[in-house]
């Protein structure tokens, strides 16, 4: 059912599927190791936050192995968000309004779909050992506007009541390997610009919050290494490689 370049591993219920697989990579688990549970009870999101994890929606954490620095390792979230968006185009020729938000986010009609989460382990060089790309589509729920920053939404909730969790596995699947083996041959430039030609934010006045605190500006790049760069009010440029960002003029998706 999935391309060769996966060994699935199958699960019920668990804390996270991340947690699971970087068990399973510290144990040499091999690159296309993927683990996929029917719900979480400790699913995590980025910056530490929950992850709404109910039985019906998809929850994977993928190993790889590239081989790569951490920075260009980091292109890999962009490449998982567009297999996202990839996988929706397969699965609904119709759809339409699929968008990335910085740094890895999948919106639906200006709502959040679906999120990634990468967790890695250096070598003592700083070229990576492991990578575990985590995936978490809502398909069947979504959390409530109040319990998120951003407002999330699920397939059925937009009406594409027929897709299951099972449906989204196979085609995220077989566009993520399909971009993954790309990227390895060509780099990042091209994966970049289909990313770019369907984001929101850039040209636009964002805020974005880091751990160092809170920059207002212009969104004027996003950078082969995946970091943004913000133009301040006062003319400054500041380069942020993590961060959470948020429209100040929210566009319709
Ligand atoms: C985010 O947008 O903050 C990232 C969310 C990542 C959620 C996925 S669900 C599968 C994997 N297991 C986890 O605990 N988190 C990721």
């Amino acid at each position: 059912m999935l391309p060769d370049f996966y060994q699935l591993v199958r699960l019920q219920e668990v804390s996270s599927t991340s947690d699971e697989a970087k068990a399973l990579a510290q144990d040499c688990a091999g690159e296309g190791t993927i683990v996929v549970a029917d719900r979480q009870l400790g699913g995590r999101g980025r910056h530490g936050r929950e992850w709404h994890s109910p039985f019906g929606n998809l929850y994977l954490s993928l190993i790889l192995r590239p081989g790569c620095s951490a920075s260009t390792a980091s292109q890999l979230s962009f490449v998982s968000a567009l297999s996202v968006g990839g996988a929706l185009s397969v699965i609904i020729p119709s759809v339409q309004k699929v968008r990335y938000k910085w740094p890895n986010d999948v919106l639906l009609r200006g709502r959040k779909l679906s999120g990634i989460l990468l967790e890695s382990n250096l070598h003592d060089d700083g070229m990576v050992d492991w990578l575990v790309v985590g995936v978490g589509v809502n398909v069947q729920s979504h959390p409530s506007d109040s319990q998120v920053k951003w407002p999330a939404t699920s397939l059925h909730a937009e009406g594409f009541k027929s897709i299951t969790a099972h449906t989204m596995l196979r085609e995220f699947c077989t566009a993520f390997h399909r971009r993954y083996m790309f990227w390895r041959e060509n780099g990042f430039a091209q994966l970049r610009e289909e990313w770019l030609a369907s984001n929101i934010g850039l040209g636009e006045r964002v805020e974005v919050s880091f751990p160092m605190g809170v920059v207002t500006g212009i969104l004027s790049d996003v950078a082969m290494d995946g970091s943004i760069a913000l133009l301040d009010d006062k003319g400054r440029y500041h380069k942020i490689s993590s961060g959470t960002l948020r429209l100040l003029e929210r566009l319709d998706g």
